[in-house]
């Protein structure tokens, strides 16, 4: 499905970014009496789950996955787990047992890996469907820990992988894959600043693009992209 795109001011883009996951909540409580969401790390946190704490209506009856989390622990700095916990999940006053921290700081990574496929599968069923899947992108073009040209790309059959060499540091992470991600009833990416804005002109316009933005875009059911108007400024006026 072509994505709806919005550009504005990261303050706008919060204030849609909550709307339209309240809007989503309302439905999936009323029609599954469950929501589910997978959050990301890196600037999606620090701009935009401050603006989605302040209204804590949803928040203390949804359950929170992640879509990737770095090797490091629950309190260290670059934890993607802390970023959400500190900005959101703790001033929204979530309940601790719909948190399921992604354990990236196990000894065995790849036990993890399916450790959280199995908590995935018992608390929303098999395939597991999150209701509401929230994505930073890079510089590079990569979504969750699925980079540009890896193999962990091309998963079809688990819903969580171990990556024990990703390009951006540290190397070892825990990521959802691309068939979950894209399963999603929805996908909001948001980004922000020039360094983004090649890539999204290529994942939003070239068709051909084998980014891992652009193949979970192509994929998903309800993709929303928010941008800053930097991030946005290579993008043809009009839309693709
Ligand atoms: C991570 C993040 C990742 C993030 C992108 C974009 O662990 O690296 O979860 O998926 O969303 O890397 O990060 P920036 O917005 O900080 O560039």
């Amino acid at each position: 499905m072509l994505p709806e795109i919005v550009v504005a001011d990261v303050e706008t883009l919060a204030r849609k970014m909550a709307e339209v996951i309240h809007a989503d909540g309302r439905e999936a409580l009323r029609l599954r009496e469950r929501f589910s969401l997978a959050l990301s790390g890196g600037s999606l946190a620090s701009a935009f789950f401050p603006v989605l704490a302040r209204d804590r209506r949803l928040w203390f009856r949804s359950e929170f996955f992640w879509c990737d989390e770095r090797a490091v622990p629950p309190s260290h700095a670059d934890s993607n787990y802390a970023a959400a916990h500190s900005l959101w999940l703790a001033p929204a006053g979530v309940p601790e047992a719909r948190i399921h921290r992604m354990p990236a700081d196990a000894a065995d990574l790849e036990r993890a890996a399916v450790d959280y496929e199995g908590e995935l599968v018992r608390t929303l069923g098999t395939p597991p469907r999150v209701d509401v899947v929230l994505l930073g992108v890079g510089p590079d073009g990569h979504v969750a820990s699925l980079f540009p040209g890896h193999a962990a790309l091309t998963e079809e059959r688990r819903s969580v992988l171990a990556v024990e060499d990703s390009p951006k540091p540290p190397p070892r992470r825990l990521t959802l894959t691309l068939p979950v991600l894209a399963a999603a009833e929805r996908v909001i990416v948001a980004a922000t600043g020039k360094a983004k804005a090649e890539i999204l002109r290529e994942a939003l316009e070239d068709e051909s693009s084998a980014l891992p933005l652009a193949l979970v875009l192509k994929r998903a059911r309800h993709p929303l992209v928010l941008l800053d108007a930097d991030a946005a400024s290579l993008l043809l006026p009009g839309g693709p």
